[in-house]
C-alpha cells in the first residue's frame, strides 16, 4: 500500500509540474497534459484501473488512495485552465484598450501635379486676379468656332498648318484654344476678359518636339481703347507674376488670321539665361505663342462691333512655359512620366513626394 501511495505522489507531483508548464503556453497545451494524466490511456486511469486485479482486501483501500488522487489531479486542471482563460481575456481587454482609433493613420507618399499643370494654375490665377474669366470650352468642337470664326474659311491655306483629327459625327478635335474666342464673345458680351488653359490637338506625326496633344492658354481682353502696348503689358505683368522676376520678352511680326497685326511673342530662355543652349536651339529665345489685335472679322462673328470696341488675343503653350518655370531642360520629360526629371524636389509646386 505504501508502495501505490508514493507512486500516486509522484504521479501528482508531474503532473502539477507538467499542468504549470502547459499554463503558459496555451488551453490546448493543458488539455493534452490532461489526457495524459486523467484520459482512457492516462496515467493514472490505468492504476484506477489496475485496483480491480488487487486481492479484495486491499481493494478499498487503494480504491480509496486512487480515487483521492483522481479528484484531487482533476482540480489541479480545471484550476489551471481557469487561470489560463482569465489571463487570455485579460490580455485581449488590454490590447483592446491599446487601440487607439483617433491616432493619425499610416502616412501615405503624396504626389505633386504635372509641372503643366502646376504652370497652367499659376497663369491663370494671375490673369483671375486682373479680372479674367477662366474659360475652357469644349475639347470636341465645330468647324464654325475653330477655323471659320477666327477668319479662317475653308479654302484658307491656314488650314492645312493646323492638321485636324476630324470625327465622324461633323465635329473636330479643336487645334486651338482660340476657338473659345467667339464663344465667349457670344457668351459675355463687350468688354470682356478672358483666359482659357486647355488641350488641343493636331494630327501631327510624333518626334522629339511633336506631340498631338498639347496645352495651349488662351487670352483675350475685349474694350475700348486698347492697343498692343495693353496686349505687352499684360504678358510682362504675368510673366513678372509666374517667375517672380523681371523676364525679356520679344514680338516679331507673324501670321495668324484671326489678328490684324499679329505677332509672335519669345521670351528670354530662363535655362541659360538668355546666352544660347540646346533647350533655345542657341538662340536666346524661346517662343511662347502667338498674338495680336483681334481682326474686325472675328469681332463680327462674336457679335462685337469693330468700330466701337478692340482687343488683343494671345495663345501661348505652357510646355515651353513649364521647362522655363521648372528648369526641365528636354522637352521629352514632359510626357515621359519620369519624375526624377520632370519634378525636381525643390522645384515641386505641388506637395512633395517622398
Ligand atoms: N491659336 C494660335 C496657335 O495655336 C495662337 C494665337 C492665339 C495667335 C491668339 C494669335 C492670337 O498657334
Amino acid at each position: 500500500m505504501d508502495d501505490l501511495h508514493d507512486r500516486l505522489k509522484a504521479i501528482e507531483q508531474e503532473a502539477r509540474k507538467a499542468a504549470k508548464e502547459a499554463a503558459a503556453q496555451s488551453i490546448e497545451a493543458i488539455r493534452q497534459v490532461e489526457s495524459r494524466f486523467l484520459g482512457k490511456k492516462g496515467a493514472l486511469t490505468q492504476i484506477v484501473r489496475s485496483v480491480g486485479k488487487l486481492p479484495p482486501e486491499q481493494r478499498a483501500e487503494a480504491g480509496r488512495l486512487a480515487n483521492d488522487a483522481k479528484r484531487l489531479l482533476t482540480d489541479v486542471f480545471a484550476t489551471t485552465r481557469r487561470g489560463r482563460e482569465a489571463q487570455a481575456a485579460d490580455e485581449e481587454r488590454r490590447e483592446a484598450a491599446a487601440y487607439d482609433p483617433t491616432l493619425p493613420g499610416p502616412v501615405r507618399p503624396r504626389g505633386g501635379v504635372h509641372p503643366v499643370t502646376a504652370v497652367q494654375w499659376e497663369v491663370a490665377d494671375v490673369f483671375e486676379r486682373m479680372g479674367f474669366i477662366v474659360e475652357t470650352g469644349p475639347e470636341m468642337e465645330s468647324e464654325f468656332n475653330n477655323f471659320e470664326a477666327l477668319n479662317v474659311p475653308s479654302w484658307h491655306p491656314a488650314r492645312d498648318i493646323q492638321d485636324t483629327f476630324w470625327l465622324t459625327n461633323g465635329l473636330l478635335l479643336r487645334t486651338q484654344t482660340s476657338s473659345v474666342q467667339v464663344r465667349a464673345m457670344r457668351k459675355y458680351g463687350p468688354p470682356l476678359r478672358v483666359v482659357v488653359p486647355g488641350r488641343c490637338f493636331r494630327n501631327e506625326t510624333v518626334d522629339a518636339s511633336h506631340e498631338t496633344t498639347f496645352h495651349q492658354f488662351e487670352g483675350f481682353l475685349v474694350d475700348r481703347h486698347i492697343s498692343l502696348a495693353s496686349l505687352k503689358a499684360f504678358l510682362q505683368l504675368m510673366l513678372r507674376e509666374v517667375f517672380k522676376r523681371d523676364v525679356k520678352i520679344r514680338i516679331r511680326p507673324g501670321y495668324f488670321p484671326f489678328v490684324e497685326p499679329g505677332l509672335e511673342c519669345d521670351m528670354s530662355c530662363l535655362i541659360c539665361g538668355g546666352v544660347g543652349c540646346p533647350t533655345c536651339k542657341h538662340e536666346g529665345w524661346v517662343e511662347m505663342g502667338g498674338s495680336g489685335m483681334i481682326h474686325p472679322n472675328v469681332l463680327k462673328h462674336g457679335g462685337i462691333d469693330p468700330h466701337e470696341y478692340t482687343g488683343f488675343a494671345f495663345g501661348m503653350g505652357l510646355t515651353r512655359l513649364a521647362m522655363m518655370k521648372y528648369g526641365i531642360a528636354d522637352i521629352r520629360l514632359i510626357n515621359s512620366g519620369d519624375l526624377r526629371g520632370l519634378i525636381p524636389p525643390e522645384r515641386l509646386a505641388g506637395p512633395a513626394l517622398t
